[in-house]
This record gives C-alpha cells, structure tokens and sequence, in this order.
C-alpha cells in the first residue's frame, strides 16, 4: 500500500503545489490523479520516486516510510513512465526495454548488451503483452510511431517487476483511439504483474474510464477522491470544466 500523510510541497519561489494531501492507494490500484495544469500532479506524483521531498509530511511504502536513507531501496521498487517517452532512439525495440534492468544487470554488461537469456523472453513476453508484434523487436526505437513507443515504455517500466508504476501524462501526445488503446495495454499489465499505477491525466474522459479510482487535485489539493462510480453528476461538471474535453487537449499522433 501507498500512503501520503499531509505531504506539503513549498518550491523555493514560494509556491506550494501541494497542500496537506492525505491518501492511501491501495495494492493493485489503478489510481488516475487528475487535474489541470499546475494542479499538483506531478509533485505529488514524484514524491513517490523520491525526486520530490516533501517540505512537510510522508510517504510511505508497503510499511517503509521514505527517507533519504531508503531512498535507493524505495526507487528499485518503482518504475516510471513519462510523457516524454526517454527512450534510447538508436537503440532496438528489445534493448529498450532490457534498459529497465540495467541496475540488476550492471551498466557495463547492459553496454555490451549482455543481457540475461531470462531477462530477454521476459523482454519478449511483456513485449506481447503491450500489443507491440514481435517484427518490431529490432527496429530502432525512433522508427516507431508515438503509440508503439509509449507501449515499448511500459513494458521498460514492468521488466523489472516494480510494486509501483507511476505514469505522468503517458498520452499527452497521442490521439484519442491510441490513448485508450495504450492506456489499456497499461492497465492490463499492471493487472497481470499485480503493480500499483499512479497515473496523472488530464481527461477526464479516460479517467471514468480506466481508473479504480480518481483523485482530483486543485491547486494542490484533494479535491475529489473516490471510484468513478461515486462520481455525482455536479462534480463530473466541476471536474469536466477543469479538465477539459479530449479533443481540445489531444494533438493527433
Ligand atoms: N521545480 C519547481 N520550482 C518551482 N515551482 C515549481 C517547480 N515544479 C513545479 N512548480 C510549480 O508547482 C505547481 C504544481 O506543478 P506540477 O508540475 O506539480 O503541476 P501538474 O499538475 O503536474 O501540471 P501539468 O498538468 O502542467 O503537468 C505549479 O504552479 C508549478 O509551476
Ligand atoms: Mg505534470
């Protein structure tokens, strides 16, 4: 389980992005933060990984409270796939994904791409899993569309088998039918490996559709938590202001 305790964030400027959220997220979850542009997603969602620290408050982690002494514990438990994809655009499909295991593996072997035979069919299998056909195996990352590379990210982010995923804005840049479709492939995956997902959006849209549960930040605040189902329909309208339709928040892929 994943447990915010009145975490604050003040940045050095003097904004406070997040505001005394409390929140537990259960094992298994697939939680969707969701909120507009400087609502707090990402700070809240970096606490996480340990790339935020808190200015007051904790997290913590099946029981394990995040410090900077479990700091480098903590990270290996959590992967992260970002809107930016962070790929290795000359490198293949496959050594992409291998890429998740560098820190078991060792950055010198990973450089002469001496990967595990394991670690390859669990590269392949999770590969499949994500939709992506295996003649794409080789092919530079930079040769696939923004779709096939978001799916060559998340099978990156299960390789290692985290508990946690954290996915920040992984459809920003794709088109409606390629959002649903990758942000299932994420779902079910997190389902099969049994990880937790945050995931920050901005639609609400794909949020009452994929999520286990919404939490809806306002500037920096909790401003909803609880099952798409809990919804009522004044704070879907309030929800929907703040977010925005898909179309005008989505750039064709
Ligand atoms: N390193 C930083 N230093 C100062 N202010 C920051 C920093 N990072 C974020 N902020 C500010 O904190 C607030 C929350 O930012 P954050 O990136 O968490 O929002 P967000 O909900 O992820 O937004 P977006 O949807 O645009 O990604 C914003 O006002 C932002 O400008
Ligand atoms: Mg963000």
């Amino acid at each position: 389980m994943l447990k915010f305790e009145s975490v604050s964030r003040v940045y050095e400027d003097g904004t406070r992005a997040v505001d005394d959220v409390s929140l537990r997220v259960d094992k298994g979850e697939f939680c969707i933060l969701l909120g507009p542009s400087g609502a707090g997603k990402s700070t809240l969602m970096n606490m996480v990984n340990g790339v935020v620290v808190p200015t007051s408050g904790s997290v913590t982690i099946g029981g394990e409270k995040l410090t900077r002494k479990t700091r480098a514990s903590i990270q290996r438990r959590v992967a992260m796939i970002h809107q930016q994809l962070h790929l290795v655009p000359r490198l293949s499909v496959l050594h992409n994904v291998l890429c998740g295991v560098l820190p078991q593996v060792g950055f010198w072997r990973g450089l002469m791409k001496l990967f595990p035979f394991e670690q390859q069919r669990a590269a392949c299998q999770l590969l499949q899993e994500v939709g992506l056909e295996e003649k794409h195996l080789y092919r530079r990352a930079s040769a696939l569309s923004g779709g096939q590379q978001q799916r060559v990210a998340i099978a990156r982010a299960f390789i290692a088998q985290p508990e946690i995923v954290l996915a920040d804005e992984p459809v920003a840049s794709l088109d409606p039918a390629m959002s649903r479709s990758v942000l299932n492939s994420l779902k079910q995956a997190a389902k099969h490996h049994g990880a937790t997902v945050v995931c920050t959006l901005h639609q609400l849209e794909y949020a009452l559709e994929f999520a286990d549960r919404i939490v809806a930040l306002r500037k920096g605040e909790v401003f909803f938590d609880g099952t798409p189902a809990a919804l009522d329909a004044s704070t879907q309208a309030d929800l929907y202001e703040l977010a925005g339709p898909v179309e005008a928040t989505q750039v064709a892929a």
